[in-house]
């Protein structure tokens, strides 16, 4: 028997990089996934890789800074499954600007934390709701190096990021008796779009792609498989022991 089969998991931010591994990683296990991202195409394209594998999928498009919406998603999974088993938290962003605290935009300081963080609250609150009703379940958020210690010039990614992990240890010790484990992961350099593409565009900056991999003691990135299998392990049974854990995956960086 496959370590999840016919388990039901949602995954936020499933359209692309750590998500998308994560949520083909699940399936490969037997699981039933909610892949849900802000990008419906994107979302639609990893249940559609996953149902061509053979594997069990459904698409929804979420904002999750918006409640209403993150309800409607997990109402969704409850309604064609009945169940909410697992859930990963993965859905997020990293800004445009490498800003000191005073320059910083405020509207871009505010989505941020309305995205990764409060987003990421209202996420756990209904999954937690519904967990309740199922008599159990597993949720890691995705937080970052960023939530464990300075991200400097890229100061509400790293409060939004400490925040994550300040909610998953709180929520942790809150239904520990419950049968509800929530842990997060706190990935460095993972080669998603994300960091090829976005604030940093290493893709296109051969010296900042060269200290991104030597952050690491590995001298290298991670890939979004290598942090799929942490969070299945943390959704896992053979880690029931562990809940409220901030956990890197940073090939060596903190060590
Ligand atoms: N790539 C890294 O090096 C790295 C390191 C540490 C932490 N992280 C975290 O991992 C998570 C995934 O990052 P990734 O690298 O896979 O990035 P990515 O950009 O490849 O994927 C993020 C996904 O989240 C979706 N998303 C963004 N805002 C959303 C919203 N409001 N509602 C729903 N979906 C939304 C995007 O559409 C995208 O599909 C993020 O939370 C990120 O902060 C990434």
């Amino acid at each position: 028997m496959k370590r999840f089969e016919n388990k039901v998991c949602l995954v936020t931010g499933a359209g692309s990089g750590i998500g998308a591994a994560t949520s083909v990683a699940f399936a490969k296990e037997g699981a039933i996934i909610i892949a849900a991202d802000i990008n419906e195409d994107a979302a639609k394209e990893t249940a559609g890789k996953i149902k061509k594998d053979k594997g069990k999928a459904i698409f929804i498009k979420v904002n999750i800074a918006q409640h209403s919406e993150v309800k409607k998603m997990v109402a969704l999974a409850v309604k064609r499954f009945g169940q909410l088993d697992c859930a990963v938290n993965c859905a997020g962003i990293a800004g445009k600007h490498t800003l000191a605290v005073h320059e910083y935009p405020e509207d871009d300081w505010v989505n941020m934390i309305n995205i990764n963080l409060i987003g990421t609250y209202y996420c756990v609150k209904e999954q937690v709701k519904q967990m309740l009703q199922n008599g159990g379940g597993n949720i890691v958020n995705v937080s970052s190096a960023a939530g464990l210690i300075a991200q400097p010039f890229n100061s509400p990614y790293a409060a939004s990021k400490f925040g994550v992990v300040g909610l998953t240890r709180t929520a942790a010790k809150e239904y520990a008796t419950q049968n509800i484990r929530i842990n997060a992961v706190c990935p460095t350099a993972i080669e998603t779009p994300m960091i090829m593409h976005g604030r940093r565009k290493l893709a296109f900056n051969p010296e900042a792609l060269e200290a991104a991999k030597n952050y690491q003691a590995m001298k290298r990135m991670g890939q979004p498989e290598e942090v799929a299998d942490v969070i299945l392990w943390l959704c896992s049974n053979e880690s029931s022991f562990i809940t409220g854990h901030a956990m890197p995956v940073d090939g060596g960086a903190f060590a």
